[in-house]
């Protein structure tokens, strides 16, 4: 552990004598997550990249063609990053590049045949948002009539997100969609419930409850679908080493351990700009795989604090003004996901010759590719002022509004 950590975004300074670097800029921008620092060189290693704190970043073995570098090649913020994985795997490992998402759609109907059978009737949880529409749409062509897509209202969607659900999802894509109003259900068992981490446990089970309880009515319903991604397991689960849980992602770290029924995952080694990719290749309307992401446990990650059905009514109308000024503004495409956050702080305000003493929403906004790193998004100052005065100006409880600039990391995107 070193003096000092590095977090965000950082300068590379290519020494230029190493062939993991090759055709690298002397400088470049890399994203660093680490509070770690060489202080003595192994034997027979090299320094071949600095920091701009002048911390080692990259160091090799010229003879035995080995690396270790101290930021993210993998993450888009790091401008050159293709550059030297590409130098990795085809350069030094002299590997085949024959990876082809091209073939992902028809493999992955096979094996979703094979593990479901000839008869095996399959739930597929929608959340309205592209993992699940494109797991149902992939479904859906596996195993026909076979599928049965289950909406659950949590009470903690967006606004107008069933009826949204229903049209697009039902009518346009020709889902068959059983919504369920599972409110009550999930509020109930928030109630009180202020840690992050419980949260989501608690959404993960109930998710899973309300599933297991809508298999009963259908005969022969074994199996559960669902849109995990490859991130969401990296951050939940600690897959092939000492990697610690960032959060546990619903679908993932917050299952519960028994489960009657079998999970199919067939993008869970997919990130989100392949499903996108797969979405397309799938025919799903442009407007469904360009929507920014939503978190399975919606909202109740969104209100710091306990949930209440107010604080989320509060919310969701604050997160609709947004998103609407973003639309009119003709930013929402510009960004990658954005949503407005309740935050359980009172401050003072003065409205009118009123004092008010009211809540604080927090507004995010970031960019990013897989949802593994990103950064914030640079908002019009205009767009903001609009924002902030419509929230303000319609929604009483609130009135004071601030804008989130960090990125992940350090923070990661959602709050909780
Ligand atoms: P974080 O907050 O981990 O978010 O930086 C990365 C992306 O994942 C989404 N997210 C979730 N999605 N279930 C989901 O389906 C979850 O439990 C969950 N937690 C975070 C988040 O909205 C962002 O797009």
């Amino acid at each position: 552990a070193g003096g000092q950590g590095e977090y965000g975004r950082a300068e590379l300074q290519n020494s230029g004598n190493s062939a993991l670097l090759t055709e690298v800029s002397p400088v470049s921008q890399v994203w660093m997550s680490h509070g770690d620092s060489v202080a003595t060189l192994p034997t027979g290693f090299e320094v071949h990249a600095k920091s701009d704190d002048g911390i080692v970043a990259a160091i090799g073995h010229p003879e035995r063609q080995c690396f270790g570098i101290q930021f993210h090649p993998e993450v888009v913020h790091t401008t050159e990053g293709k550059k030297i994985l590409k130098n990795f795997v085809f350069g030094i490992c002299k590997a085949k590049n024959d990876w082809d998402l091209g073939d992902f759609e028809a493999q992955a109907i096979a094996r979703i045949q094979e593990q479901v059978g000839s008869d095996g009737q399959v739930i597929c949880g929608l959340s309205g948002g592209v993992d699940s529409a494109v797991v149902a749409a992939l479904l859906h062509k596996a195993v026909g009539e076979r599928l049965h897509c289950v909406f659950v209202d949590h009470g903690l969607l967006r606004s107008g997100e069933v009826n949204e659900v229903l049209r697009v999802l039902g009518e346009e894509v020709g889902l068959r969609i059983h919504a369920v109003d599972a409110s009550d259900r999930f509020l109930g068992k928030l109630a009180g419930v202020e840690d992050p981490e419980k949260k989501r446990k608690i959404i993960g089970e109930e998710f899973i409850r309300v599933f297991e309880d809508e298999a009963k009515k259908i005969p022969g319903a074994r199996f559960l679908a669902q849109g995990t991604l490859y991130p969401d397991v990296i951050e939940s689960v600690s897959v092939a080493g000492p990697s610690v849980t960032i959060k546990s992602h619903h679908n993932v770290g917050g299952l519960p351990e028994h489960m009657d029924l079998e999970l199919v995952e067939p993008v869970r080694e997919l990130f989100k700009d392949e499903v996108r990719e797969l979405g397309l290749q799938l025919k799903l309307p442009k407007h469904v795989v360009g929507r920014h992401p939503f978190p399975g446990p919606g909202l109740a990650i969104r209100i710091l604090g306990p949930v209440t059905r107010e604080s989320a009514d509060l919310l969701r109308e604050a997160d609709r003004i947004y998103l609407e000024e973003l639309r009119r503004a003709d930013l929402y495409d510009a960004i990658w996901q954005a949503f407005a956050v309740l935050l359980p702080v009172y401050s003072v305000g003065v409205m009118g010759d009123q004092r008010s003493y009211a809540q604080v929403v927090g507004l995010r906004a970031v960019n990013s590719v897989d949802g593994m790193t990103a950064d914030w998004f640079p908002m019009p100052s205009e767009v903001l002022g609009k924002i902030s005065n419509r929230i303000i100006n319609e929604l009483p409880g609130v009135n004071r509004v601030v804008y989130d600039v960090t990125s992940k990391p350090p923070a990661t995107i959602e709050w909780e």
